[in-house]
């Protein structure tokens, strides 16, 4: 890691950057408005502008009375038409200044109608279906009042003990890059003011998915390499996408709390990344300095954040209540906080609330769109893209039209809880359909037994006898098994990764009957379901899909839909394997049969399913990987076209994966890296000639000196359907074109 400068230098790095900024050389109409109304506040009000608090339901009475006194800035999780124009009424009619609220709320995967985790809309590799679901969310979370979202989540996970992989895009800085762009255009649209937008938050910044031993909340060490590399991207794509705010994490980054990094809020991201936006704390992260032991009072970690470049305290209390001594004092210069001020007022002016404070939300207007028709569908669209087939042997699924019944067993084949996943929003599991509730409502003449065979975390095996009846008279058993909802999410990491409680050996009772199983596993991070994979014959990831789980999952069982997700993520063999990732480095003794190479003496070094991998009703092959030349400059463009064939006789997407691999390079690389991908939907016997493009942003690399470059030399190129195998082909990055 470099050093980081801004806690070195006598000035605060939020003051140097606006003393410096090329903001102040040319001031908008827009910002000479909000610099008076700034000239016009008390130091209280400007504090108050920059303090975020929580509501419970409604604001209690002392929290409409700091809003009277002009002390708060922003609540969050306060939502309904109704209850935020009641608030926000107080805020424009009531205080000194008029100054509009700002609500946030976690909208991850739908405000009521809930969208598929955003790990299985991810599985997708469809940035248009996720985007058009992101503008659903807002379209609904907007109506009901809610101006900010503090999505999308980007944060790159590689290890899947950790629960908030559940809330990211996986493993992948390229895929998780572009799931982080759709997201931001799909909650922000092309104008703000719109009254089905809302404001994005790129979070966690920053690399709060490297917590070591997967464990939340935990110590993060990288080397700025790795940073940049993997774990930065999907923030940098997402603010390029113009994310109009950022959320720190709760995590240090060798040894310095991003939340008081100036490193991280002033010279990355303001500086390096020209971000203009505002940077909200995450919950308590600003009080939690004193426990991550770099801040030894209140004041000092409300200091150290908001120098740092952190603009809003999330629930603390510490700006509001504790720095109008020390900016009195001298010890915080006013222009620190007066920057922060005009960003979160230009966040409220870019909204138009100081036009329309309520941002067209009506009580009417939230009935009319909640769970409207139209959402349903779209939700039910991003579900069955986002269903993963990870096995298929000998052709068991489709289910139709060979199966005339079938045994539905497993805790979660009828829970709607389960099935909104973590982070629901305010969405209402009555209006989950269940995969039970799918498959009956499918299954016409096919007859359907249920039986839930054990609860997800139960330790004894007591109602098996009934499920095994039940498998005996079925043509097939579906096994819906994995984990509850809230199993994965924050605070929910798990040093274990099986099916939990008596599920395996549900499994295996059934396994017994001799009865074909599918077995759908619903989890919000990838599981070690070894003996599953090696003994099951069909597999079907449905991740939590959200209100159509039912139906989606349903359509994928019975064929009327082709299964077309892909991995996003790697799913180990063991917990020992972790962390596993396809993007990996070759080593000085790559992986090989003599004794002293990489590898475990226990286990193989590959995943059970690799990153990529997803299967289909049809097949496809892959020829003709051609080149538009054997040679480019470091600033030139590569075309790589690959034909597609649908070889089955079903009409089936595929997802066609694009790798690079740079063979020698002055800093090791890894063995291949996603540089592009395309979801194709072909008829039987069609066939496709898809084009990619290489660039300087798919080839460079960080040299030596930690500067991103497109280095001389021999490029490998793989295309297929995973990351494993494929077409190949070389060209050479030559400085010069002879
Ligand atoms: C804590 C979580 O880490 C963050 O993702 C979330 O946005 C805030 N709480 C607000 O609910």
């Amino acid at each position: 890691m470099r050093p980081h400068s801004g806690l070195l230098t006598a000035l605060p790095a939020a003051l140097a950057l606006f003393s410096a900024g090329p903001a102040s050389a040319q001031r908008s109409a827009a910002d000479q408005k909000i610099d008076s109304l700034v000239a016009r506040m008390t130091l209280e009000e400007k504090l108050g502008q920059l303090n975020q608090l929580s509501v419970d339901n409604q604001p209690n009475a002392e929290q409409l009375d700091l809003v009277r006194k002009g002390l708060v800035g922003s609540f969050l999780n306060l939502t309904g038409a109704g209850a935020t124009h009641d608030a926000q009424h107080i805020a424009v009619t009531e205080s000194r200044l008029h100054i509009p609220l700002i609500f946030g709320h976690d909208v991850i995967h739908g405000y009521r109608t809930i969208f598929p985790i955003p790990l299985g809309e991810a599985a997708s590799w469809d940035p248009e279906a996720v985007e058009a679901a992101a503008h659903v969310a807002a379209r609904e979370a907007a109506a009901a009042g809610v101006h900010w979202t503090f999505a999308p989540m980007v944060d790159i996970a590689r290890d899947p003990r950790w629960g908030r992989i559940a809330e990211g895009s996986g493993e992948d800085p390229y895929l998780g890059s572009a799931m982080a762009a759709a997201r931001v255009r799909g909650f922000q649209g092309t104008d703000p003011r719109a009254p089905d937008a809302v404001l994005a938050t790129v979070k966690h910044f920053a690399a709060y998915g490297g917590a070591e031993g997967g464990r939340d909340y935990n110590t993060v060490d990288l080397s700025e390499r790795t940073l940049r590399e993997v774990y930065l991207p999907p923030y940098r794509a997402a603010l390029d996408a113009g994310a109009r705010s950022v959320m720190t994490s709760f995590n240090e980054i060798g040894g310095v709390p991003s939340t008081a990094s100036p490193w991280l809020m002033t010279t990355v991201l303001r500086r390096e990344w020209g971000f203009r936006g505002f940077v909200v704390s995450d919950w308590t992260a600003v009080e939690e300095l004193r426990n991550h032991g770099v801040a030894g009072s209140r004041a000092d970690a409300g200091k150290l954040a908001l120098e740092a470049g952190v603009d809003m305290d999330m629930v603390s209390r510490i700006y509001v209540d504790d720095l109008p001594a020390l900016v009195r004092t001298g010890r915080i210069p006013v222009a620190v906080v007066n920057e922060a001020v005009r960003r979160v007022l230009r966040a409220k002016a870019a909204l138009g609330l100081f036009d329309d404070p309520y941002h067209g939300a009506s009580p009417e207007r939230e009935r009319s769109v909640l769970l409207a028709p139209e959402h349903r569908q779209l939700a039910r669209r991003v579900a069955e893209e986002s269903i993963v087939l990870l096995k298929n042997d000998a052709s068991l699924l489709p289910l139709a039209p060979r199966v005339k019944s079938v045994a539905v067993i497993g805790p979660l084949a009828d829970d709607k809880v389960a099935a909104l996943g973590s982070w629901p929003g305010r969405g209402d599991p009555r209006d989950a359909v269940t995969p039970l509730e799918g498959i009956k409502q499918r299954a016409g003449s096919v007859s359907v037994l249920y039986v839930k065979g054990c609860g997800i975390t139960d330790t004894a095996a007591a109602a098996f006898a009934d499920a095994v009846a039940a498998a005996k008279q079925a043509d097939v058993a579906v096994l819906v098994l994995g984990e509850a909802g809230d199993m994965s999410g924050e605070a929910a990491s798990r040093a274990n990764l099986d099916l939990p409680g008596v599920q395996p050996r549900l499994l295996e009772a059934i396994y017994a009957t001799g009865t074909p199983i599918v077995l759908v596993i619903m989890n919000g991070r990838p599981l070690t379901i070894p003996w599953a994979a090696e003994h099951v014959p069909a597999i079907v990831e449905s991740w939590f899909l959200g209100v159509e789980t039912g139906p989606a999952l349903a359509a994928v069982l019975f064929g009327d839909v082709n299964p077309s997700g892909k991995l996003p993520v790697s799913f180990p063999r063991a917990v020992g394997q972790i962390p596993l990732y396809y993007n990996h480095k070759n080593t000085g003794r790559p992986t090989g049969p003599d004794k002293y190479t990489s590898k475990y003496t226990d286990l193989p070094v590959t995943p059970l399913f690799p990153f990529g991998h997803g299967l289909s009703y049809t097949t496809f092959s892959y020829s003709d990987l051609r080149l538009s030349s054997l040679r480019i400059t470091p600033a030139g463009t590569l075309h790589a076209s690959v034909t597609v064939t649908n070889t089955g006789s079903r009409e089936g997407a595929e997802v066609v994966q694009l790798y690079v691999h740079d063979e020698v390079a002055s800093v090791t690389r890894p063995i291949r890296a996603l540089a592009g991908f395309r979801r194709v939907s072909l008829k039987p016997g069609e066939a496709r000639t898809l084009d990619f493009q290489l660039t300087a942003k798919e080839l460079g690399l960080y040299n030596r000196d930690m500067k991103f470059v497109v280095e001389p030399g021999t490029f490998r190129v793989f295309v297929g359907g995973s990351s494993v195998g494929g077409l190949e082909a070389e060209f050479d990055v030559t400085a010069r074109l002879r």
